[in-house]
């Protein structure tokens, strides 16, 4: 592999300002262009960045020809709770963005792509224990169905296409640097902010829900070397189930309060319990540990310690 040229489109969310910089690392800030279309918070606006829309066909096009990119990682998404409230928006973010950057990739021989799916694209009749790689798929949101939607377009572009394209079912992700937007998962995100400044959360979920969970430094990891495996290593060009945990509200605040005694946690859950309800407990993600070698290092009790131990300092 010669010298690559990165974009990553969406990289001002979640997961993009903390894989940005996990590729960065890899290959030299110099060669990643981050892009989305707000201007950059924080460490980003210290590499390269351009406000970029996807959506917009000529000048995505126009961009894409004048930088000579190799690897595309395509985040920008409209996530699980925030797509309910307004649908057709988010489908038409989630799927033509998608369609537009597969388009692209193979009009500029574009050597490598990645697009995240989500343990959204599971419904309510999906094995919720150990979820398989290959089970039934009934998702009830309209993020979970353009996940399920989208990871059929990228195995039909690898089919039909000769794309190189790669995807991993992200479980909910956690981090501390950057702040979720409109998922189901987000309240294992706040719960941290919250502890440190209130002491107390209420969480819109119930006390018993199990959901499969993943700390941001493992998604960067899990990402990168998933884009890294020789192309021969990947059997699964829909998208990888890939696990690190499964918790519910009431054992991260146990966690918590190991930390932090005095915090208290209240439940009023709303119309994100039913979303929850649908998708999995816990994930079979052997096929990525046997094909790539995924394995996560952190589980719920080195997460809380790590990000209890380093959140203050940007509170
Ligand atoms: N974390 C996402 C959400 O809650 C799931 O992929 O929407």
């Amino acid at each position: 592999m010669g010298k690559q040229q990165i974009l990553v489109i969406g990289a001002g969310g979640q997961l993009g300002s903390e894989l940005t910089q996990g590729l960065w690392n890899l290959h030299g800030k110099e060669n990643v262009i981050a892009t989305d279309i707000k201007a950059p918070q924080g460490i980003l606006a210290t590499g390269n960045f351009e406000i970029l829309d996807v959506l917009k066909e000529e000048a995505f096009s126009e961009f894409i020809r004048k930088n000579k990119f190799t690897q595309i990682y395509h985040l920008a998404a409209v996530l699980s709770a925030t797509g309910e409230k307004n649908p057709k928006f988010a489908w038409n973010l989630n799927m033509n963005s998608l369609i537009q950057v597969l388009d692209i990739a193979v009009e500029y021989k574009i050597e490598k792509v990645y697009w995240p799916s989500s343990i959204a694209a599971f419904g309510p009749t999906t094995p919720k224990i150990k979820t398989p790689q290959d089970t039934v798929m009934d998702p009830t949101t309209i993020y979970g169905i353009s996940k399920q939607a989208g990871e059929r377009w990228c195995e039909w572009y690898y089919k039909n296409r000769g794309l190189d394209v790669r995807s991993l079912r992200y479980p909910g992700l956690i981090g501390y640097k950057t702040k979720p937007g409109g998922g189901t998962t987000d309240y294992a995100v706040d719960i941290f902010f919250k502890a440190l400044t209130d002491k107390k959360f209420e969480c819109f979920l119930k006390p018993d829900t199990y959901l499969p969970m993943m700390y941001m430094d493992d998604a960067v990891k899990a990402t990168i070397d998933l884009m890294e495996a020789p192309a021969e290593k990947i059997n699964e060009r829909a998208s990888y189930n890939i696990s690190a945990m499964s918790f519910c509200p009431s054992e991260i605040a146990t966690e918590i309060r190991k930390h932090i005694p005095e915090f208290e946690i209240t439940y009023n859950p709303d119309f994100r319990q039913a979303i929850a309800d649908s998708w999995p407990r816990s994930i079979n993600d052997s096929a990525a540990r046997i094909d790539w070698g995924w394995e996560p290092k952190f589980d719920l009790s080195t997460m809380t310690q790590d990000i209890l131990k380093n959140l203050p300092a940007l509170l």
